[in-house]
């Protein structure tokens, strides 16, 4: 069966990247959120991607306008019932997941595909609130959606392997290079990117470095685009919070384990970049400032 409408849940930082790459592949796409102020956020910023790719000459106003037509907002659940796979990029929390999909499996024939963008949750523990572990993939997406290359597809011991190839063939027209990983938390990229993350988290806190000079060692010293509390903040220090947490309670091991001072940032709302305050301040977007702790 091949994929012929997309349904996603959540249009949040990665649900709104997740449904852009879907409507400019030419799939017609469902992308559901809570409230109306959420799905208007969350088109907005699609449709902001999509002027910055006009004005550089990367689209046409008119392809520009078929992929807006492509893509509808609702706040209804209902209208994800003729998706053909359903793709979930919602709060990193297994009972909101485990919730979300406990619905869809009442509304959705036993054809459609579920997949997961979790971060660090297995696929199996979200899986197994439906009855459906066969047609259950992981799609691991990477922030920001419309321009990393990467999707991790993630197989179960539950995949029938004909969904599995499905999805790894969706990746590639999404745009995207899939790779194959089994369902181990955090898959290949969270496995080795979140302990660097909190190492640099810990180095801050143990005054190794200023937030500055951690960032610029690893961006002039290691070529990265981004320093490390940089990335903390787009990738959103309430998200890193939760995969730490998640992925300390399946290892054990020190290294995923959460620093303290992630743990008061988030509890203050310092969720990074799209709260406008991480470990930098946004207030001017375009010259974020370092935080004084
Ligand atoms: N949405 C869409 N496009 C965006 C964008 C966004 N949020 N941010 C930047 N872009 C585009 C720009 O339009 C620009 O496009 P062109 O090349 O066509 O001009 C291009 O990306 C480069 O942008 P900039 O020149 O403004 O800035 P930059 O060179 O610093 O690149 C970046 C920005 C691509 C985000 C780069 O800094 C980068 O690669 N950072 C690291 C990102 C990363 O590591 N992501 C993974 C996070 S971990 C994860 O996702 C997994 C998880 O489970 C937590
Ligand atoms: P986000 O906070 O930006 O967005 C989450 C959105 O989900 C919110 O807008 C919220 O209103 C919405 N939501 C919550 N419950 C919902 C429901 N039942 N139905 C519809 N919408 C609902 O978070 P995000 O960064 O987009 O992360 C989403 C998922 O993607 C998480 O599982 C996260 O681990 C994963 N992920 C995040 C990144 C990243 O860099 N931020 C990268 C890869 C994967």
């Amino acid at each position: 069966m091949a994929i012929q409408k997309v349904g996603v849940v959540g249009c949040g930082l990665m649900g709104s990247g997740i449904a852009q790459v879907s409507a400019q592949a030419g799939f017609p796409t469902v992308v559901r959120e809570v409230s109306p102020e959420i799905v208007d956020k969350g088109l907005k910023s699609i449709e902001k991607n999509l002027t910055r790719l006009v004005e550089k000459g990367n689209l046409t106003e008119a392809q520009k306008n078929e992929t807006r037509g492509r893509l509808k907002g609702t706040t209804v659940l209902d209208d994800l019932k003729g998706c053909d796979v359903i793709i979930e990029a919602i709060i990193e929390q297994l009972p909101a997941k485990r919730e979300l999909f406990g619905a869809l499996e009442s509304l959705c024939p036993a054809s459609t595909i579920f997949a997961s963008n979790t971060s660090s949750l297995t696929i199996t523990e979200i899986a197994t609130a439906t009855r459906r572990p066969q047609r259950f993939v992981g799609l691991h997406f990477f922030n920001p959606v419309p321009v990393m290359k990467l999707v991790e597809v993630v197989k179960t011991i539950a995949t029938d392997p004909a969904v599995y190839e499905e999805m790894v063939t969706f990746g590639t027209k999404l745009g995207k290079t899939p790779v194959r990983a089994h369902d181990s938390a955090g898959f290949i990229v969270n496995r080795l990117l979140v302990p660097y993350l909190l190492d640099a988290i810990r180095a801050l806190e143990e005054g190794v470095g200023s937030i500055e000079d951690i960032d610029n060692s690893m961006k002039l010293g290691c070529g990265h685009p981004m320093g490390p509390l940089t990335l903390l903040d787009f990738v959103g220090l309430d998200t890193t919070y939760y995969i730490a947490n998640i992925m300390f309670d399946e290892f054990r091991e020190r290294r995923f384990a959460s620093p303290p001072l992630l743990k008061r940032m988030v509890l203050a709302g310092w969720n990074g970049r799209k709260a406008g305050r991480g470990f930098y301040d946004y207030s001017d977007p375009q010259k974020p400032k370092a935080m004084k702790f």
